[in-house]
């Protein structure tokens, strides 16, 4: 077992107290918007469905995900908490979780590699019953080097795409030995989250980074999945030129067919005036791009692992490196052309300086499917095989319904009639 000595957030800060105030603040914001969390909250106050638990988490702490931490402790459990990126924590929120007694938060911004996986193993420390990661790095610590642990582990839930892929192929390869929801797969998640947080985030991010507009800029997007397609409607809708680039022929031919134009990395590189990786990918924008990007062309990524822009091959290429602006670092070519890089390629929604993240509305959702989820694993784990899980549709629906109710929107419901026509094969003409 773990006999990890890093300490909490709140032996990192000089002055704990005020941070944990405005922290605190960030976080009562946000619960305002957030309608399932807060009646999640009354439910599991109520019942305590977690009483006993531990529950290990490796997430972006921010204020919105800090009301996921606080529910989960309400319903009963000792949390134990940290970042899922270097770059993505606020230590304000980090130090208000700490406060909390059933809460130990280790998440702190800046943090290099050690400091990273000091962290993660300061979380499995703790004994997690349940694990919810954010790109799966707690199910990889715990196969790796906790495997005792894997036996009193009732299941997982992971939040995001690649996460679910790293996932998935550990399953594929039958070394997946507990069972983990897919909670990125979910309509109440994907459609939303990835769609709509993305989209508004990256580009609200850009933006305020840059002090740029989009109106006529040529932006290019690669990737037309789920983050892609919001981030091309976005961009589009404030006036941008949408080039979009692509390896799935059926999602090129949707790009196409939605009125972008599409074409490979290479002809968009000399084109574009901002670029957006989107793929969960490695190696999407390399050197023979940088080599033909114009001067002032402004790189970002919104994929998981700030793989996507090889910055090694533009460091290699540049003459000189500097910071143009706070969260743009400018690289100078030999010829004078300058690229910018915002957020060091981390994603750009999530780790440049002013990051929020995604609008609170939309993590309601995905948290209030995390939420569910780590209830069903609670009460009914056993149920599950190792390995990964749809979400059960009735905990999807069952959070739609709390949004909709909250929203004030009412919905038909179906007939005994139109139910059984629905599940006839024997109707006709
Ligand atoms: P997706 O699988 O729906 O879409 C990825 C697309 O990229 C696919 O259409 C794929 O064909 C394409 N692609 C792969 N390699 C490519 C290449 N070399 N060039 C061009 N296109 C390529 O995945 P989704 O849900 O859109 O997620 C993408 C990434 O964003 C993942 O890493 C995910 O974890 C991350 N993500 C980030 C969020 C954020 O807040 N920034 C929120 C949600 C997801």
């Amino acid at each position: 077992m773990s006999d990890s000595t890093y300490a909490p957030i709140s032996g990192h800060l000089d002055d704990v107290e005020e941070a944990r105030e405005e922290g605190r603040r960030k976080m009562d914001w946000a619960l305002q918007h957030m309608p399932i969390l807060q009646e999640l909250r009354e439910q599991f106050a109520e019942s305590k469905p977690f009483d006993g638990q531990v529950i290990g988490m490796a997430m972006h702490v921010e204020a919105k995900t800090a009301n996921l931490v606080e529910l989960l402790a309400l319903g009963g459990a000792e949390v134990a908490i940290t970042g899922c990126n270097p770059l993505s924590t606020h230590d304000d929120v980090s130090a208000a979780l700490d406060a909390n007694d059933s809460i130990t938060s280790y998440a702190k911004r800046g943090v290099d590699e050690d400091e990273y996986y000091e962290a993660m193993h300061a979380v499995v420390s703790h004994e997690p019953t349940v694990t919810v990661d954010d790109g799966m790095d707690l199910v990889y610590l715990v196969h790796e080097e906790y495997p005792e642990l894997i036996d009193t582990i009732l299941g997982g839930a992971e939040e995001t795409t690649t996460g679910v892929h790293r996932l998935r192929a550990m399953d594929e390869d039958g070394e997946l030995n507990y069972p983990v929801f897919a909670v990125n797969d979910t309509p109440m998640k994907r459609l939303f989250d990835n769609v709509h947080g993305t989209g508004e985030s990256s580009l609200a991010n850009i933006a305020m980074t840059t002090n740029l507009s989009w109106a006529s800029k040529n932006v290019v997007v690669a990737g037309y999945g789920y983050c892609g397609k919001g981030v091309a409607k976005k961009a589009a809708g404030q006036n941008a030129n949408v080039i979009v680039t692509e390896v799935e022929p059926r999602r090129a031919l949707e790009a196409h067919m939605e009125g972008y134009d599409v074409m490979p990395m290479n002809e968009a590189a000399e084109v574009g005036d901002v670029f957006l990786t989107t793929t969960g990918n490695r190696d999407v924008i390399t050197r023979e791009d940088f080599e033909k990007m114009q001067d002032g062309a402004v790189l970002a990524n919104a994929g998981h692992f700030d793989i996507e822009i090889d910055l090694d091959a533009l460091s290699d290429l540049a003459v000189d490196e500097y910071e143009a602006r706070d969260g743009v670092d400018a690289y100078e070519m030999e010829d004078g052309r300058r690229i910018n890089v915002l957020a060091e390629g981390r994603l750009v929604n999530l780790a440049s300086p002013i990051a929020l993240g995604h609008p609170v509305e939309v993590m309601d959702q995905s948290f209030g499917v995390q939420a569910v989820c780590v209830r069903e694993l609670v009460e009914n784990g056993d149920e599950y095989d190792a390995g990964v899980h749809d979400v059960p549709d009735e905990l999807d629906v069952e959070v739609a319904e709390i949004k909709l109710d909250a929203e004030g929107v009412d919905i038909d419901t179906l007939t005994e009639t139109q139910e059984e026509y629905m599940n006839s094969w024997s109707h006709g003409t």
